[in-house]
């Protein structure tokens, strides 16, 4: 790690896509501050700081916290924070669960991107990455309030993308399939409802979905922005 190497902000890093993809860019050579509710231990490379994206006090203190940590500059942004909650037939969905799902899947990212993009603007530069869903286009079931909070995620960073047009920032959505948390719990929960076990072959392993972001991060892809991309396996 050196002066020039990439300031990247990762936001739910501390299980699944998110932990693996802080270590992955901390190993190459990128200065990463990584966040979430529950700690990690930090290294030189990788800091780790408490975030919650639903409570706007911690979103502040989280992005003070970037500033000093970071030297005021910031090359990326990855949201990865999401709720498994919320699984049901979707006539029979808990408000409660399905406001809290949206209030860290949907309001967190504008929470961060209110807190962060000034930042980026200012500079010139920089790649927001956020972690949507084939659940906001296709009906998975059982999973209707997550789908409708990243069809909201993948339409809020499309406008993201448009309005930020011409000012070296740019905003993409990707999908992801990994054996996860929040897989493992989505798919018990489904089995649940249904009374019968999942028959769903396990997804590929983390590791297989950290060459997309890492490539959108990058200035390889300074042409694309306003796009959602799916890592799937052929
Ligand atoms: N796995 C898949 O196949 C799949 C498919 C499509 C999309 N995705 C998306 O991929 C992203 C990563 O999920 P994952 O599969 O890696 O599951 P995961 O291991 O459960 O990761 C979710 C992350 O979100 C963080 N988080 C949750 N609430 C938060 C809050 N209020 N504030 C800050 N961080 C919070 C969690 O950390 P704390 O609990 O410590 O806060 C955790 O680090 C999610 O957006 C998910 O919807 C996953």
């Amino acid at each position: 790690m050196n002066q020039n190497s990439p300031r990247t902000v990762i936001i739910g890093a501390s299980s699944g896509f998110g932990a693996a993809l802080a270590e992955h860019l901390a190993a190459a050579d990128h200065r990463v501050l990584a966040g979430s509710r529950r700690e990690r231990p930090s290294t030189t490379s990788l800091r780790h700081v408490r975030l919650d994206v639903s409570c706007a006090q911690s979103v502040s203190d989280f992005a003070q916290a970037a500033d000093a940590h970071l030297g005021g500059q910031l090359d990326g942004l990855v949201f990865c924070a999401s709720d498994s909650g919320a699984v049901a037939r979707a006539w029979e969905v808990n408000t409660e669960d399905a406001a809290r799902l949206l209030d860290i899947s949907l309001l967190g990212f504008v929470r961060i991107v209110n807190a962060f993009v000034p930042t980026m603007k200012n500079s010139g530069r920089g790649s927001i990455v956020c972690v949507g869903s084939q659940a906001a286009r296709t009906c998975l079931g059982l999973l209707s309030v997550y789908g409708a909070a990243k069809a909201g995620l993948e339409h809020y960073t499309r406008c993201l993308a448009h309005e930020l047009h011409g000012t070296g920032v740019r905003a993409n959505v990707i999908g992801i399939a990994a054996e996860t948390d929040l897989a493992q719990t989505h798919r018990a929960a489904k089995a649940e409802l249904r009374g019968r076990p999942s028959t769903h072959p396990p997804l590929p392993p983390v590791a297989d979905n950290l060459p997309l972001a890492r490539w959108l991060l990058s200035d390889d892809a300074a042409h694309i922005t306003g796009q959602t991309i799916e890592a799937r396996l052929p």
